[in-house]
């Protein structure tokens, strides 16, 4: 997401992390982070920017509070291919995505940069090969996937969008639930198809409070490398 769309979008829960907690980052991840801030900025906009980083990096249990009452809409699920193959999931957080890629008869690898992320999903699906890594770099070999997906992790950047064809096999499928900027993707020729929302659970309303409405995934889009 761009720096200035995280400024304005990021959720009042902002307000839980303070400054310091920056410095309670993986050191690499910091870097990475602390070089999209232009000089001089103010602490709310820092903290604003970097939200959902502070929460996947030091509060996962939190974000996975979140997915847990947000599922992916099942038509999207349905209309992803099945059975036998490699599948990837980038940015795969706890596992939303993962555990339907898995049921799907797929073998399963999942990129995640948040270890606390990785291991509540290592715990979840045993069976699942995790992998730290990040979309701009994948850790994988060339053409390994028969489906590379992703949710609610990847937008129009040009160098994800090259490592995601890179690992995808020839005759593959890329397969984005929840992209930023899914009107780019659907000029570029992919299939974009929304459905209805899901229904979001019963849950505390801290969640609200803190992340704002609930907004279940219920948007894709797919293409054949
Ligand atoms: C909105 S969460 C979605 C997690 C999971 N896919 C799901 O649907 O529950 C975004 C995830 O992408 C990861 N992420 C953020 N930037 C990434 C990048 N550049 N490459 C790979 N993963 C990234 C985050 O750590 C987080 O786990």
């Amino acid at each position: 997401m761009e720096y200035e769309e995280a400024v304005a979008s990021a959720p009042a829960g902002w307000r839980h992390f303070d400054i310091g907690d920056i410095a309670r980052l993986p050191p690499a991840v910091r870097e990475r982070e602390l070089a999209r801030v232009p000089r001089g900025e103010p602490d709310e906009r820092v903290l604003r920017a970097l939200f959902w980083t502070l929460v996947y990096h030091l509060e996962p249990q939190r974000w996975d509070d979140l997915a847990r009452i947000e599922p992916i809409a099942p038509e999207l699920i349905a209309a992803l291919p099945g059975g036998g193959d490699v599948a990837l999931d980038v940015g795969a957080g706890s596992g939303r995505l993962t555990r339907h890629l898995v049921k799907k008869g797929h073998r399963v690898i999942a990129v995640e940069p948040s270890a606390g992320l990785r291991a509540l999903l290592a715990r979840r699906l045993p069976n699942v090969e995790v992998v730290a890594g990040w979309a701009e770099q994948l850790p994988l070999g060339d053409g390994i996937a028969q489906l590379t997906a992703a949710c609610g992790a990847l937008g129009p950047d040009p160098a994800v969008l090259g490592e995601l064809r890179r690992v995808t096999a020839r005759g593959g499928v890329i397969a984005l639930i929840s992209p930023e900027h899914p009107e780019w993707f659907e000029e570029q020729g992919w299939k974009r198809t929304v459905v209805a929302r899901p229904p979001v659970p019963d849950h505390a309303p801290e969640l609200d409070e803190f992340f704002g409405p609930p907004d279940p995934p219920h948007e894709m889009v797919m293409t054949t490398v």
